[in-house]
């Protein structure tokens, strides 16, 4: 029996919806409230159990590997200050039994380019992608939902969320014949669809659990849709030979990639945040009355 005790986050996207914040730092590092995205990510997997932390980093992505390493200087500083809350709170971001490993992807060749990257030091286990942009804040972490699937099931598991019609040219759309009422097994999965042409409205979110099978198919497809690797094109063969699965997670997603997705969880975050929530919201209750 399989566990899943890895977990690659693809950290080297261009971020042109954020530019220009995105030009020197990576989207991955900007902060809702007070923590930057990737957090929430790692976070999410260290709940699951996953143990390895593989960042896939392109240009402007040093400041990812400063957030998860020692920070001296700044220890040191808070030391003298007696600022021990603080000085905790960013020395223990990484739990001590957990590895964080770089890979460059030298050229931003596509989310399935990326995954790829991560081959040698997957090699033949099962391992989780999660995309830091997509935020999704539930009681359980979306992630430790799927390892619970992926243990019972021993296959690929794919978050997946029901979208608008009209936002299908958006997503990976996938067509499945019902499990249950959150689960079902995929027939088909199609980039980006028009809305006349989705299977379905079911999207594909950035949590997948996939098997170690999943190289082979990168490794032989074509460059896809924007000369771009696409991890869709990947799983669509991956399907011929092996059961993958649909999962729709409890939770809520905030697409963190778009501004629209990054301002309402910043909102929703800040609503719940200890330190400014109350005034906060007495802030936003000014604003909403009327002249
Ligand atoms: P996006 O489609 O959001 O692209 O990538 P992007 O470049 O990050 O952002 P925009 O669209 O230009 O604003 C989805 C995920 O795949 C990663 C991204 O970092 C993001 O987490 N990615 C994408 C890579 O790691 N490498 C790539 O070559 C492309």
């Amino acid at each position: 029996m399989h566990k899943v005790t890895k977990a690659v986050f693809p950290v080297g996207g261009m971020g042109t919806r954020f530019l220009p914040a995105t030009k020197a730092m990576p989207k991955e590092m900007l902060p809702i409230v007070d923590k930057p995205l990737i957090q929430y990510a790692v976070e999410e997997a260290i709940a699951a159990g996953i143990t390895d932390l593989v960042f896939i980093t392109g240009r402007s992505k040093t400041a990812i590997l400063d957030h998860f390493d020692k920070a001296y200087e700044l220890e040191a500083e808070l030391a003298v200050r007696n600022k021990t809350a603080l000085l905790n709170l960013v020395r223990n971001i990484i739990p001590s039994h957990v590895n964080c490993i770089y890979i460059r992807q030298s050229e931003a060749l596509g989310l399935g380019h990326a995954v790829l990257c991560a081959k040698p030091v997957i090699n033949d286990e099962p391992f989780a992608v999660i995309l830091a942009d997509d935020l999704i804040e539930a009681k359980q972490p979306a992630m430790h939902q799927m390892t619970e699937l992926f243990n019972y099931y021993q296959c690929s598991v794919l978050g997946v969320m029901d979208v608008a019609r009209e936002e299908t040219g958006s997503y990976g759309i996938v067509a499945t014949q019902a499990m249950t009422a959150v689960l079902g097994k995929i027939d088909k999965i199609v980039e980006k669809p028009q809305p006349a042409d989705a299977p379905s409205t079911l999207g594909v979110v950035g949590r997948y659990i996939l098997t170690p099978r999943i190289f082979n198919h990168l490794e032989n497809i074509p460059f896809g849709t924007g000369g771009e690797l696409q991890l869709t094109d990947a799983i669509a063969q991956l399907l011929t030979e092996q059961q993958v699965l649909a999962y729709r997670f409890s939770g809520i997603r905030y697409d963190c990639g778009s501004k629209l997705g990054y301002l309402k969880a910043t909102i929703e975050h800040a609503l719940q945040h200890p330190e400014v929530r109350t005034e906060f919201q007495a802030y936003l209750n000014s604003r909403c009355i009327k002249p």
